[in-house]
């Protein structure tokens, strides 16, 4: 049997560059070298309140972006989490081998609760369900972002034991990320991750950003007060908009070091601007033709859904039947 990936995004937010580079192209490099599935996990979304009427927009366009990305809808997956119901179903049943304290020693558990007055029960489940959406397909692989890592571990904690509880079920997935893509940093605060939830309006570019103003948003990165570039102590900013130009163009470092070395920082930036923009225009071309037929979207979404609702089907009834629930 193939070895199967599986990944998910959130429908919240706009999908930026540091989405697509970070994870997207990622999976669009490598779905054909396994049985791939992405997910649009709108029931992590759901963690915190979603406007109804945009949540329902927003599962559509990421998954018209996920096609227009390059996700080969006759090879990969394409499958939204709410209509799955044993991600649902899965994440009960998981709930229940999983102690508390481990939930909540969760970083991202910890940073978000401390965060707000009041906190979810969802928010504490999160990465229960996250370890379902992974062990209902018995994936072997999840390419993710390294802030994903401690949800991974878990995941994996999890799995082993249920097993040891109750025989062997699931497939522990491998820790090992072998995917790095670039980690892309807000270019407001290079400091920080580019994010969907941050408020600054320079932060990120979206994918579906007007041409003029992604373009906009790099020329105003922040950098620091250095005229020029000096490749051995770059500022994270200029490191940052470098690394977004390299994993656009896949540039190696040797070639990126010769191309930028003693630039001055307008230079680089419209370099930058001009990378991404060039990259930007095809995607959201690919996008617009998607999304002018709902139709096509829908096939695309409900054939998906065939080919992997029975594996989601079996891995509930094989888990039901370990745990001694009632099985027809
Ligand atoms: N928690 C992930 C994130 O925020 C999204 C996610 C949910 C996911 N379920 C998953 C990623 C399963 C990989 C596998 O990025």
């Amino acid at each position: 049997m193939r070895v199967r990936v599986f990944s998910g995004v959130q429908p919240s937010g706009n999908l930026h560059i540091g989405n697509y580079l970070g994870a997207l192209k990622n999976w669009v490099a490598i779905q054909r070298d396994y049985e791939s599935i992405f997910c649009i996990v709108d029931l992590h979304a759901i963690t915190v309140y979603q406007d109804p009427a945009e949540l329902k927009r927003k599962i559509r366009e990421t998954a018209g972006l996920f096609l227009a990305c390059g996700i080969d809808p006759a090879h990969s997956s394409v499958i939204v989490q709410s209509q799955v119901t044993g991600h649902a179903e899965l994440a009960w049943m998981l709930t229940c081998v999983t102690p508390l304290g481990w939930l909540e020693r969760m970083t991202q558990f910890k940073a978000k609760s401390q965060a707000q007055e009041t906190i979810g029960d969802g928010i504490l489940q999160y990465p229960v369900l996250m370890a379902a959406d992974i062990l209902l397909y018995q994936a072997g692989i999840v390419p993710v972002g390294d802030d994903q890592a401690q949800h991974l571990e878990l995941t994996r904690d999890i799995a082993q034991r249920f097993n040891s509880l109750y025989g062997e079920t699931f497939v522990v997935p491998a820790t090992k990320l072998p995917l790095v893509g670039a980690r892309v940093m807000g270019l407001d605060e290079p400091d920080k991750k580019m994010s969907k939830s941050a408020t600054g309006a320079n932060h990120a570019v979206g994918m579906l950003d007007p041409i003029d103003v992604a373009r906009k948003k790099i020329m105003r990165a922040t950098t620091d007060s250095q005229p020029a570039i000096v490749w051995d102590t770059l500022a994270p900013g200029v490191e940052n908009l470098i690394s977004i130009y390299r994993a656009f163009g896949e540039v190696d470092e040797a070639t990126a070091r010769q191309e930028f070395e003693g630039l001055r920082y307008g230079d680089l930036k419209k370099k930058v601007a001009d990378m991404v923009v060039e990259s930007l225009k095809p995607i959201q071309q690919r996008y617009a033709e998607i999304t002018a037929d709902p139709a096509y979207l829908d096939g695309i979404l409900q054939s998906s859904y065939e080919r992997i609702a029975p594996i989601a089907q079996s891995t509930v009834e094989l888990t039901k039947t370990r745990m001694g629930l009632y099985t027809r």
